[in-house]
């Protein structure tokens, strides 16, 4: 009972219906032949054009020298309104929606291969805007629409060692419950940028574009036997 109400607010919702529509074309039998692998990096970083945004430009130029079946793609949150408690059922309000539905749109591609994930270092833990994000996604959650792709996680700190390995491990955490396949560095979990390393991160950057080439490398291959 209690679940039907949530899914009757969760889908009464116009956006939210836009966003379950939009989960499900990601799942179905219209997955395109032309072995293209589409891989989208999200910044949840609430400052546009930043490190964290920067740092994912690196991983993505990393799956893209990996093969010329990779297409990429890197989506913002910064400025944007995603609100979590939807997932939870809660009504946004009368006539009101946030930008979920189009980011859920960008993540229905059918050719969709691997997310990556790119989030500040706020006190520990991912943004607030990372976690609503990832809270929302639960239309893919619903639909099992992202289980065996492909994920990455990159964490970027205003200091060398300010908790970038422990906020890589919880988004990782959350993607475990999606099904998806994660992916580190080799050595690393994943990504640690620090921003504010005097000349550049370049040991950070180098994680960045070296987990883009494994992600990439993996989606292939799950792509391959799908
Ligand atoms: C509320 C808040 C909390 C932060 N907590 C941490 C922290 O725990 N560890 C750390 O290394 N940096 C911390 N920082 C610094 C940011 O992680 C750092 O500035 C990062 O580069 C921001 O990413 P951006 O440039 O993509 O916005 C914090 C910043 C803010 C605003």
């Amino acid at each position: 009972m209690a679940d039907q109400i949530t899914r009757r607010v969760l889908l009464g919702s116009a956006s939210a219906a836009i966003a379950a529509t939009a989960a499900g074309t990601a799942t179905g039998a219209e997955a395109s032949k032309s072995g293209a692998v589409k891989i989208v990096a999200v910044s949840c970083s609430p400052r546009k054009g930043k490190t964290t945004a920067g740092a994912l430009g690196k991983c993505l130029e990393g799956a893209k020298a990996a093969n010329s079946r990779i297409e990429t793609e890197l989506i913002e949150l910064a400025g944007l309104d995603i609100d979590g408690s939807l997932a939870a059922g809660v009504s946004l309000g009368k006539g009101r929606t946030d930008d979920f539905p189009g980011i859920a749109a960008r993540l229905s591609d059918p050719n969709l291969g691997a997310v990556i994930i790119g989030t500040p270092v706020y006190f520990s833990g991912m943004t607030s805007l990372c976690k609503a994000f990832i809270e929302r996604l639960m239309v893919f959650w619903r639909k099992g629409s992202f289980a065996g792709k492909v994920a990455g996680v990159v964490a970027v700190g205003g200091s060398r060692n300010g908790g970038q390995e422990v906020t890589i491990r919880s988004v990782q955490d959350c993607l475990f419950c999606y099904d998806m396949t994660l992916v580190g560095t080799g050595k690393r979990f994943g990504a640690a940028v620090w921003s504010k390393a005097p000349g550049g991160d370049t040991d950070g950057l180098g994680q960045a574009e070296n987990l883009g080439r494994r992600v990439a490398k993996t989606a292939l291959v799950l792509k391959a036997k799908a």
